[in-house]
């Protein structure tokens, strides 16, 4: 199989991740016999430096030519007082936008080594593996009109029905793969949107009648993912909802720098760690790869359809935690601290192994 994949570094420690990144691609790749084609480019900060804003066609377009983008994270102080849309962050939701990316798919799955790296208790978290299902190209991040003066500043929070129904239909669908039980979020007791978000899962349910649907306010579902974990498995939900929550899931699993996400349309896919760029340990070989190498994984599950692959490299990150190394952000007492390199190297030897 010839694949092309575009990696799009970004900024902080995204680049040092990202190369972690091809090291793992390039090891599946000999072991299934496929045929990489790499394009690297500039994105966020990186590319703000270099062409002045932060997603150039030429880039976006070496996007919409590969099978699958791959990305490490974007943004870091020295852009934070650029104009809204020459931001990092914006050239990240420009590609979202311009490669049709509505589904975020963020797990939260507690590692059994980290329970006790949590800010929760280990009876509480013991058990948690749900997925946050994220609309991703509309809601109040895209909505028209949108804009600031001297007197006031207005976003508009909508949805259309196609918008709705593609991703409710992804989550219904997800649910009944995983354990039958979905969770749709909204504001449906103050928002018309959410009201109309509601009506549309309601209606889709019809066709999916061995899934257990609850509707939940956001606010509840904020306090029930720290109150009780275990009682979800997908959460499907709008882009500024899910993009709070995802952060809280994130957090409770005991360290962000394990998480990887996907991010799916029609015709394209991306995939990057859930966490940012980290300027403060940028450079200096101590990041956290697994949220990388695991979105690695998610790649060749979904993009590739090779199911083995990303579980071998499941399989080799767990195993590697078990022997006990750790980078400094899930370090703790007894166990070995290492580098972001060590700590590649370990992973890529047990998938060698695997
Ligand atoms: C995320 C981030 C982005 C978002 C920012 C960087 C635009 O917080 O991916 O969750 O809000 O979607
Ligand atoms: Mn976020």
């Amino acid at each position: 199989m010839n694949i092309k994949i575009t990696l799009l570094p970004g900024d902080g420690i995204g680049p040092e991740i990202t190369e972690t990144a091809v090291r793992l691609i390039r090891l599946i790749a000999e072991r299934y016999n496929l045929i990489v084609d790499y394009s690297m480019q500039p994105v966020g900060g990186a590319s703000i430096d270099e062409f002045g804003e932060p997603l150039t066609e030429q880039v976006l377009k070496e996007c919409y030519d590969a099978n699958a983008v791959l990305l490490g994270a974007v943004g870091g102080e020295k852009w934070e007082n650029m104009e809204h849309h020459r931001k990092p962050e914006a050239g990240l939701l420009k590609l979202r936008k311009s490669l049709g990316l509505y589904a975020n798919i963020r797990p939260a799955k507690i590692f059994p080594a980290f329970v006790d790296a949590s800010s929760l208790k280990a009876e509480v978290l013991t058990g948690t593996d749900f997925v946050v299902l994220r609309e991703l190209t509309g809601g109040i991040y895209f909505g028209e009109p949108r804009g600031y003066d001297d007197s006031q500043g207005w976003n508009t929070m909508s949805y259309t029905k196609e918008e709705v129904d593609r991703i409710v239909n992804m989550a219904f669908a997800m649910a009944k793969e995983r354990s039958g039980k979905l969770t749709s979020v909204d504001k449906a007791n103050v928002l018309e949107v959410s009201q109309f978000w509601r009506s549309r899962v309601n209606e889709i349910q019809n066709k999916y009648p061995d899934v257990a649907l609850q509707h939940m306010y956001v606010d509840n579902a904020a306090m029930q993912i720290v109150r009780d974990p275990t009682q979800f498995d997908v959460i499907v939900t709008s882009n500024m909802f899910g993009d709070i929550l995802s952060d809280i899931a994130g957090m409770i699993t005991g360290s962000l720098g394990m998480l990887p996400s996907a991010s799916l349309g029609d015709q394209y896919a991306l995939y990057e760690p859930v966490h940012g760029s980290a300027p403060d340990i940028a450079g200096k070989d101590m990041a956290n790869p697994i949220a990388m190498l695991s979105s690695v994984a998610m790649m060749f599950n979904h993009s590739f359809q090779m199911t083995q692959a990303a579980e071998i490299i499941e399989e080799a990150i767990e195993r590697s935690l078990e022997q006990g190394y750790r980078t400094q952000d899930i370090y703790s007492e007894g166990k070995e601290l290492v580098s972001l390199s060590k700590m590649s190297d370990i992973i890529l030897h047990n998938v060698e192994k695997l």
